[in-house]
């Protein structure tokens, strides 16, 4: 059993009934967010880049908590140096936790943090993860790339998380190739209308999916999805 929630933007709480997690954990400041930051109780957080609307909350719940950050090299050092537990990891790399495997994807991004918004944490990624029998694919931010076909070819993909917001990242068309690439079972469109400069409509996203095999499921912010 998997449950995953959109806790709104890109951050996406999953939980297998004995281990929980959440991915880029910006929940303090953002508009679409329902649960306060710290109200999250998790055994680990994957942060997929520096960026405030990423790595949001993450040190805060890291430090409260004792979750484990799982982190490209660099981000997971900034996040240790500001006193967070981290797991370094690398894109292409994966390991064994006790919730299941989890994988360093590409992203094409930019990766920083800090007060400045500067500071240098490396490359972003995307992560794939198994859990409670599922596997999961956030991509974070990320424009479209053709290796995605290879990602849904070594990982078959029960949910796939994706931005369609545009400006940052992919758009919906592009988000809609992305899914043709990946093959998940079903995809969700994630990183749009939390601010007007990334207003995107996920109907549309939706409608451009209609006979694709793939089913579109569109979450609203703290709803929940069962697999
Ligand atoms: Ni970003
Ligand atoms: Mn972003």
């Amino acid at each position: 059993m998997l449950k995953v929630t959109y806790l709104g933007h890109s951050c996406v709480y999953a939980t297998d009934g004995k281990h929980k997690l959440i991915v880029d954990p910006f929940l303090t400041g953002n508009p679409q967010a329902t649960v306060p930051a710290q109200d999250i109780d998790v055994d680990y957080i994957l942060a997929t880049h520096g960026h405030g609307d990423h790595l949001g909350d993450a040190v805060e719940i890291s430090k409260r908590t004792g979750a484990t950050i799982i982190a490209p090299n660099e981000l997971a050092n900034w996040v240790s140096l500001r006193g967070a537990d981290a797991h370094n990891m690398h894109i292409g790399g994966s390991y064994q936790f006790e919730f299941g495997r989890v994988k360093l994807t590409i992203a094409h991004h930019g990766s920083s943090a800090g007060e400045s918004g500067l500071e240098y944490t490396g490359n972003p990624c995307g992560f794939v993860f198994d859990m409670g029998g599922k596997t999961v694919y956030h991509t974070g931010d990320t424009g479209l790339f053709l290796d995605m076909k290879l990602i849904g070819e070594l990982h078959p993909i029960d949910i796939m998380f994706l931005p369609i917001g545009d400006n940052f990242t992919m758009g919906v068309d592009d988000a809609v190739r992305a899914v043709q690439f990946v093959k998940p079972k079903i995809a969700v469109p994630i990183h749009y209308n939390t601010w007007e400069i990334i207003a995107a409509d996920p109907n549309e996203f939706a409608r451009k999916l209609q006979s694709s095999g793939v089913k579109v499921v569109i979450l609203n912010p703290n709803q929940s999805l069962e697999l």
